[in-house]
């Protein structure tokens, strides 16, 4: 049963693409939404239009997942207002061009700079969501859920991007983790792998006609996703109508990830 209207649900990297489309569906749902992102003025066009889509409060906040006081203080003050906090969506992250080159190419500023984005800011996010969905869960509230997003690249690596290949690799790891720990006392982690998706991260290369050819080979669907179709899965597994699963690492890719 879709328990979202009770939600009150933070999500990182709210202000583009998967993360927006997620907090779309919330609002259709009348969620309660903390986006948070790096694009203070992306955040708030969002959240004017959350609220008029249903959302029960919309509420930006600017916040660069690698400064954690900035998470921490974020996280908290968006609890304290809406009355706690019931979900958690981890969607900020980029991919960096000079990451694309061969491993023997690769600097390690930026496989650190990516790192420090897609890995750490998703740790400092869960690190400071987590005690207070504990304690809303604790208090009778809709159990805490935890999405992270991580990508194809971190299930069987797409033969570039070393820094994004090892952080997504790494929040996949992360989130079994988590839903180890926290499952005892009802909370759930998951993670969505996306495959290639038509967001502002990847419309310079789907706009490359020839790259267009090769990812038709590529996708057995033969064509990338809509943000939307990521979204409402990340959707589904906070919701109570997935209270049955945790700690799973789903592939939405039009089945480029089958053997
Ligand atoms: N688009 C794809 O093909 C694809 C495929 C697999 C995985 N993903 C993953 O999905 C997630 C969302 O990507 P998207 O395609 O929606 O990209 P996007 O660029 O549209 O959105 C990413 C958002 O993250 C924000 N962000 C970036 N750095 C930040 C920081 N330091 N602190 C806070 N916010 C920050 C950006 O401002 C932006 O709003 C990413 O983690 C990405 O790795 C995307």
């Amino acid at each position: 049963m879709s328990d979202l209207a009770q939600r009150a649900v933070a999500v990182t990297g709210g202000g583009s693409g998967i993360g927006a489309a997620s907090c779309e569906q919330l609002a259709a749902s009348g969620a309660a939404i903390a986006v948070l992102d790096v694009d203070v003025v992306a955040a708030e066009q969002l959240c004017t239009k959350l609220l008029s889509a249903g959302a029960r409060e919309a509420v930006p906040f600017e916040v660069d997942v690698r400064e954690e006081g900035e998470v921490e203080a974020a996280l908290a003050t968006a609890a304290e207002r809406f009355g706690g906090l019931h979900g958690l969506v981890t969607s900020a992250g980029v991919f960096y061009a000079e990451d694309a080159t061969p491993l023997a190419e690769a600097t390690s500023e930026t496989f650190r700079a990516v790192l420090e984005i897609n890995l750490v800011g998703t740790f400092h996010a869960i690190r400071h969501a987590l005690p207070l969905l504990q304690a809303s869960t604790a208090a009778g509230g809709p159990a805490g859920s935890i999405v992270t997003v991580a990508s194809t690249a971190g299930l069987r690596g797409h033969g570039f991007g070393a820094g994004y290949t090892a952080s997504k690799g790494g929040v996949i790891s992360l989130t079994r983790l988590l839903a180890k720990q926290c499952a005892a006392e009802g909370i759930r982690a998951n993670c969505v792998c996306p495959g290639l998706t038509d967001t502002p991260m990847q419309r310079g290369a789907l706009e490359n006609p020839e790259f267009e050819a090769k990812l038709a080979k590529s996708i057995p669907m033969g064509r990338a996703a809509q943000p939307g179709e990521i979204a409402s899965l990340i959707v589904h597994l906070l919701s109570g109508a997935a209270s049955y699963v945790s700690g799973q690492i789903i592939a939405a890719d039009g089945a480029a990830t089958v053997v």
